[in-house]
Parts: C-alpha cells; structure tokens; sequence
C-alpha cells in the first residue's frame, strides 16, 4: 500500500516527459517520431533501444527492456519505487505529497523509510561521519584488522562495504560526536549512545557509547547512507551481534543488508540471495556472488518481501539446515506466497547442517556454490510439498484430509493465478489425490482459472486473441476507450475468455479517468498482478495508426468477442440438451441467444 497518492503518480507521469529522462542519462537520436540509441541495459554496437514520446514508453528490441519514465529510473539509476518517484518529481520541480501516516508523527515514505526530504539531512551527515570514523579506527588497530583477516575478508571487500570497528572506549563517540546538548541528544536518537534513567543520585543521566570494541558493519539505505550499525565481538561474548536499535532512520524489518552494495555492482541485478548474516553476504560478495543480500536478525518480512521483488523476479532464501533455519524458512515461505505471482521464481535453499553461505563458499568456491544454487534449491511449490509431508502424517485413512488441512491456509494467501494452480496440481501429484485440480481447488475452498481449453492458445491472455488484441489497443491508444459506443461494451462483463476480467477492468478504469499515455496507464498498474503482463503487451508493435483506427478496431474486437462467446454458450447448452436435456429457462436462454447471435448482440440481450 503506497503512502505516495496514486493520484499524484498519475500525474507526475502526465507531466514527465519520458525523452528528457532517457535522453539526460543516455544519448538519444531522433529517428521519426520516436528516438532511438544503443541500449543501456545489454551490450550492442547497433541501436535498438527505442523511446516513444507519445506512448510516455521505452522498448528495446534486442533485450526486451521495457517501461515507463519511472522503470526507466528504477532500472537505469537502480533506484527503489518511491525514490524513483522523489527523483523524477524533483527534475520537474514538484513535491512528493504524502497521504498522512496513521500514527501520526514523521512521515514515511512507501518503504516506510522516512523520507529524505522531511528529515534533517543531518541525521545521515552524522551516522555518516561516525563510520568513517570507525573504518578509520579499524586501520589503526591491529588486532581488528588482525580478526578480520583471519575471518578471510580482503582488503577490498572491507572498503567496498566500509567495514570499521568501534574501539573499546565507553565514551570515544560520545566525546567526539555529542559535543554539545544537541550533538548528544541526536547520538542517543540515533542509537549510538545509551543514556540510562537518571535516578534521584544521579541527576542528568549517564551516557556512554553502544558500540565497544566491535567489527562495525554499517547498514546503508537505497542511496547508500548509512542508517544503522551490526556490531561484532571479536572475540566470544554475548551478544555476538549488537544491532542499532529502531531509529528515525532505521527500521530493520525493511532493510537489506548488501542490497546498496549488490545493486551497486557491475552486474545487471536480475536475482538477489537472501542469507542470514552480515559475514554471509560480505563473503559471498568477495566470491563474486554480489546478488546476496541479508535480512537483519529477522524474520524475512512481507516488507522485504516487496522491496526485493521491486527490483528483481527472482529470489532464493538460502537457511542453515538445522531447526532453526527450518522455522525461519517456514516464515520467509507464509510470507513469500502472497507475492507469488506469474513470472517470479522463489526458491529455498538448505545448507548442510554446521555450514553457512560463508564457510560453505570458501570451502567451494564460487563455481561449486552456484552450481548448488542452481541445482539445490527448492522451488516454492516443492518445498511445500517436501514440508507437508514431512509436517502431517500422510498415511492412514484420513492421510489426505489432513494434507488438505494444512494446504488450505497456505494455498488461500497465494493469489489467485498461475502460482495458485500449479501448487494445487503439485500437492495433487505429491499426495496422491485421486481428483482434478479443479476439484482439489474446491475440496481446499480456493478458485483456480479454469483451464484453458485445448485448441485454445495456452495460458493468460492467449496469442492473439481478441481479447488480446482489446488489450493491446487500449495500451497504445488509451484515448480510445472513451471513444468506444457504450452499447458495445454490455456483457463484457460476462465474457468468459480468460483475461476478460482484464479489459474489462481496463476499459472501465479508462472511461472514467482517461489516460493520456501508455506510460500513465501502466503506472496505475505497477502494483497489480497484471501489471508486468501489460507492460509487456504494450512492448509490441502499434498495429494501428490512430486513436480513430484503435477506436473501430476495438469495437469489433469486443464485438467478436461478444459473438464468439454466445456461440460458445449456444453449444454448450445444445450439448447439455443432447445428454441430459434442459430446464425451462435454459430453453428461453437459447431461444434469445439464437436471435441475437442473429443480430449480432448475443449478450446484451441476456443482461
Ligand atoms: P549467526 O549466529 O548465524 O552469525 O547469525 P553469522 O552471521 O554466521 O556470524 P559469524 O560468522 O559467526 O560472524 C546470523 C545473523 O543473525 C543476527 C545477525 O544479523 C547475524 O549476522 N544476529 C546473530 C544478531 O543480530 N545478534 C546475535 O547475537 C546473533
Ligand atoms: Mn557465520
């Protein structure tokens, strides 16, 4: 749920002009109506990156990159949803209005950080100037530097992610930081210092520094500032780990460790690896696996959850193999599944026990590690298939009932679509379940897309097909949808093609609030399941001119639709009254069908 207004990215889309976007980043040469240049995002010697002014729309024909002015922005700068927001609305001058946090207090961005702008650019100025300070220290200590080295950490890696460490000082910070009143109170805030309660004997308060002899890991934000610290001990000693506290800055359900760093690396990030420490990712990073990133001494949460698949589709969470592990990947699992959506891939990978992703990529190398990966790690659905049967005693009379049981609040967070019926077939092979899919699904009280019928193109929206098409007209010519006579739009609403549901949505959305591009009308979908389909519909060819041309082509695209429908029905009924006969108001369905498929409106009449 965005705290950015919908309304408010509408609008920043109808006023950016996508051509300066590109075209102040990458060169751009007029070609036409549109401009064209050599890609961004693979390599090539000939252009085939094509930016179109009218569609507010990118498309690269060798790579099949594709968006709006705000991909391009997430994409090119590697930038996180509402930080691509901030950027493109402050190129043109605009503030980013803020729906009012129900808590009241400072206001959040969408990531629920506090966002740049209301905050006291201070707060970053100053953690920033404390790990520098650490990393400082850490050049002069020996026996850090010593551990360090010891723990296989290169010199590099320790810059690339300003590894320092705190001396073993109750005031060091304190002292240079917190000079006067104001100095202090903003340390405490930040959580770098502790101040106890003052009592009746000791007025005023003590205060000393958090962080004492510790390797000190900063923990940085999508702009690469500093927002918090993991401090380690060197030697043993409780806790292991000391971590900032929540802070105005920091709120550790959210943050990534290694994700600046990881999307900062030359690679094009297309997948990232979750794992559970600090020493993991910086490991794995050294070892040339920049895609790791870690969750905080959390459970992975719905929120990481988002950020990750706002810059990637696929993602593996890599556990230790022991129970632990196994509970927290139960966890990363019920709340990965309401983001299981066509076109990511969640896996889970288990380490053999006593190893994690640090000593298991030092023992094995790089190329060992990711051949593990790619072999190992568990697809979602076979994950959940392996933990079933391992959590439920399958045998005995009532062996499937009780699967069905403990599938059913699983299968009812995943969203309705590709991920929900392929679990379903899974848990029916997995199990034995002498039913269809379809049946499962009911005997679980989930809905499953009907299946699409043989002959028919696979899958979402088929090939070509009318609704297709529909879909594809409106995206290049979203004008044209007001232009629709609203007769042909009466029993759209009934039509059973799959995607249906979708042009219906769609042309209804348009009609009441008209869209000037195809970049504005993908933005009201980025959040939405279909979104990623349409914006790749809306990578294909115009097969029109105009919105006039756009207008008739779609009104006989609904018009067949409608068509082809009725006649669908007609045979469905004629084939029910050969086997089982009809009752009477399925006989006057059939007359009415037969006269208006005769007139060519099958469906309004029916409504
Ligand atoms: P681990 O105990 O697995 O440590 O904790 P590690 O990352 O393998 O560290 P090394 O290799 O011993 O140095 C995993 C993560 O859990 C959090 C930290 O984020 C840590 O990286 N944790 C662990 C804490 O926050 N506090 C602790 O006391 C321990
Ligand atoms: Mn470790």
């Amino acid at each position: 749920m965005g705290l950015i207004p919908r309304t408010f990215i509408d609008e920043l889309i109808a006023r950016a002009n996508i051509v300066e976007v590109v075209g102040s980043r990458i060169a751009l040469k007029k070609a036409g109506r549109e401009y064209k240049a050599c890609c961004p995002f693979h390599s090539e010697k000939t252009p085939s990156f094509w930016v179109s002014p009218e569609k507010q729309f990118y498309h690269c024909f060798g790579c099949g990159a594709h968006g709006t002015a705000l991909s391009f922005l997430m994409e090119h700068d590697r930038l996180p949803f509402p930080e691509a927001v901030e950027e493109l609305a402050s190129s043109l001058g605009i503030p980013v209005p803020r729906d009012s946090e129900p808590r009241g207090g400072e206001r959040m961005s969408e990531d629920g950080r506090s966002s740049g702008r209301s905050k006291d650019e201070s707060h970053y100025e100053l953690m920033g100037r404390v790990a520098r300070f650490y990393s400082e220290t850490l050049k002069g200590n020996e026996r850090a530097r010593q551990y360090l080295a010891q723990r296989g950490l290169s010199r590099e890696i320790i810059e690339r992610f300003s590894i320092g460490y705190a001396p073993n000082s109750w005031n060091e910070v304190l002292r240079r930081f917190g000079g006067a009143e104001e100095g202090k109170r903003r340390l405490v805030e930040l959580g770098l210092i502790v101040e106890r309660e003052a009592s009746a004997t000791d007025q005023g308060g003590r205060a000393y520094d958090r962080f004492r002899d510790r390797i000190m890991f900063p923990i940085r934000d999508g702009r690469g500032r500093v927002i918090a610290f993991g401090g380690r001990v060197l030697d043993q000693g409780e806790p292991k780990y000391l971590n900032s506290p929540e802070t105005v800055l920091f709120h550790k359900g959210r943050e990534l460790y290694g994700l600046y760093e990881a999307r900062q690396s030359r690679a094009a990030l297309t997948r990232l690896l979750v794992v559970e420490g600090y020493m993991d990712v910086v490991r794995l990073h050294q070892f040339s696996i920049p895609y790791a990133v870690a969750t905080l001494g959390t459970a992975t949460t719905p929120e990481h959850l988002k950020r990750i698949f706002q810059l990637v589709p696929e993602v593996t969470f890599s556990f230790d193999g022991d129970r632990a592990g196994r509970a927290a990947a139960w966890r990363a699992l019920e709340n990965s599944l309401p983001e299981a959506l066509e076109g990511r891939e969640i896996r889970f990978l288990f380490l053999p026990e006593g190893e994690d992703p640090d000593t298991l990529v030092a023992k094995e190398g790089h190329d060992t590690f990711e051949r593990r990966l790619a072999q190992d790690a568990l697809l979602l659905s076979e994950y959940v298939v392996r933990e079933l049967s391992q959590r439920v005693t399958t045998r005995g009379a009532d062996g499937r009932a009780r699967v069905a049981e403990a599938a059913r609040p699983l299968l009812q967070r995943v969203p309705e679509g590709i991920y929900r019926r392929l679990l379903i077939e899974r848990l029916a092979q997995g199990f034995g379940f002498q039913r269809t899919p379809e049946g499962l699904a009911e005997l679980l009280g989930v809905r499953i897309d009907r299946r699409p019928e043989a002959g028919r193109a696979p899958g979402g929206i088929g090939r070509g097909s009318l609704v297709r098409q529909a879909v594809r007209l409106l995206l290049h010519f979203p004008e044209a949808a007001s232009l629709v006579r609203a007769e042909s739009l009466k029993g759209l609403d009934r039509v059973e093609e799959p995607g249906a549901p979708l042009l219906h949505a769609l042309i209804t959305d348009l009609r009441e609030q008209p869209a000037r591009s195809t970049g504005q009308v993908l933005e009201r979908w980025r959040d939405r399941p279909e979104g990623e389909h349409l914006a790749r519909l809306a990578a294909a060819e115009a097969l029109v001119p105009s919105a006039a041309a756009a207008r008739s082509e779609l009104e006989q695209a609904l018009e067949r639709l409608l068509e082809e429908t009725g006649r669908r029905r007609l045979d469905r009924l004629l084939e029910k009254d050969r086997s089982e006969g009809l009752s009477n108001e399925e006989k006057i369905e059939i007359q009415k069908l037969t006269t208006e498929l005769a007139r060519g409106r099958p469906l309004a009449a029916a409504s």
